[in-house]
């Protein structure tokens, strides 16, 4: 079966436009979704296998319990569109499940893990029709169409990637989400609730380090594709569980004061000060389920 890869990515404009404003803010803060460059992509998978990292471990229990009730809950003849769809593991244990789907559509910002990921499941799903579309998908794209008409579109977001938007962005992306599946439309999403502030930090901190090369590598990419001249090793990577936010946030905090050249602008650094790089949101299951429902969904 041939794949052909729809592409919708960024382009540098927009990368360099967006770390650009996001530096030259009062508190400087960089897009999480730049993040997953190839070495990115290869140390977020490093992060799912970590001890203190929970979620991954937690939620492939979770699905390999109860995939086939949430099978039956998504229907037969359903379309499965995964928004960040990285390496695929957790959609085979849904897919494993689900009776006639008409055909699997991931959305993904990186293109390498998307077509490996797209690949295999072409080998162990022959007789599925694979739509992969390359493509930031808090943007603007186009979905192709799949060759059978689904009695369902679902929509599958594990990962507590949802909890990476704030709880507006959050209101608004469900919002998306419907109007992407349409009327009958399912959502199967996967969200972390709030927990000890030290098992938290840890997930976000680990002991060897890995979630600090993470992030660090985003400055790494600047300097690669932006042509910026940011010394790694007078940064640092921070993540604090701020309770009364519900959210643990990604720091990198400058070890000293010193000036870094950006795609031709100059930004200082005060010894101490971090920018912020991503927030993982802590929910309440019941306050989800009224954001879910201000959007337009009934939890089931
Ligand atoms: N969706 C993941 C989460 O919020 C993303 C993530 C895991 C992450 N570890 C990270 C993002 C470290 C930035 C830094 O759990």
């Amino acid at each position: 079966m041939s794949l052909r890869v729809r592409r919708a990515v960024p382009p540098l404009e927009s990368f360099r436009e967006e770390v650009l404003r996001g530096l030259g803010r009062p508190r400087k803060e960089l897009p999480c979704k730049y993040f997953y460059d190839a070495t990115g992509s290869a140390l977020f998978d490093q992060i799912c296998e970590l001890p203190e990292y929970y979620l991954t471990r937690v939620e492939l229990g979770i699905l390999r319990n109860h995939a086939a009730e949430m099978a039956e809950l998504l229907g037969r003849r359903c379309l499965l569109i995964e928004y960040g769809s990285g390496s695929g593991v957790k959609t085979r244990l849904l897919l494993d499940r689900l009776v006639d789907a008409t055909a699997y559509l991931p959305i993904d910002i990186s293109p390498g893990p998307l077509l490996a990921s797209a690949r295999a499941l072409a080998v162990a799903y022959p007789g599925l029709e694979i739509l992969p579309v390359c493509a930031d998908y808090t943007g603007e794209y186009p979905l192709p169409r799949p060759r059978t008409k689904p009695a369902r579109r679902a929509v599958f977001f594990p990962g507590s990637t949802i909890g990476n938007f704030t709880p507006r962005e959050a209101e608004r992306f469900l919002k998306h989400v419907g109007q992407v599946c349409g009327r009958g439309g399912a959502l199967l999403v996967g969200v972390d609730v709030a927990k000890g502030s030290q098992i938290l930090e840890r997930a976000y901190d680990d002991s060897q380090g890995v979630t600090a090369r993470f992030n660090l590598n985003l400055l790494d990419r600047i300097n690669r594709e932006l042509g910026a001249d940011f010394d790694l090793a007078s940064f640092r990577h921070r993540a604090v569980y701020e309770r009364t936010l519900g959210r643990v946030e990604m720091h990198l905090v400058s070890k000293r004061a010193q000036q870094v050249r950006v795609a031709g602008c100059h930004f200082s650094f005060r010894g101490g000060e971090a920018i912020l790089t991503e927030c993982s949101y802590k929910w309440d299951l019941a306050e989800f389920e009224q954001l879910a429902h201000g959007a337009g969904w009934r939890v089931r």
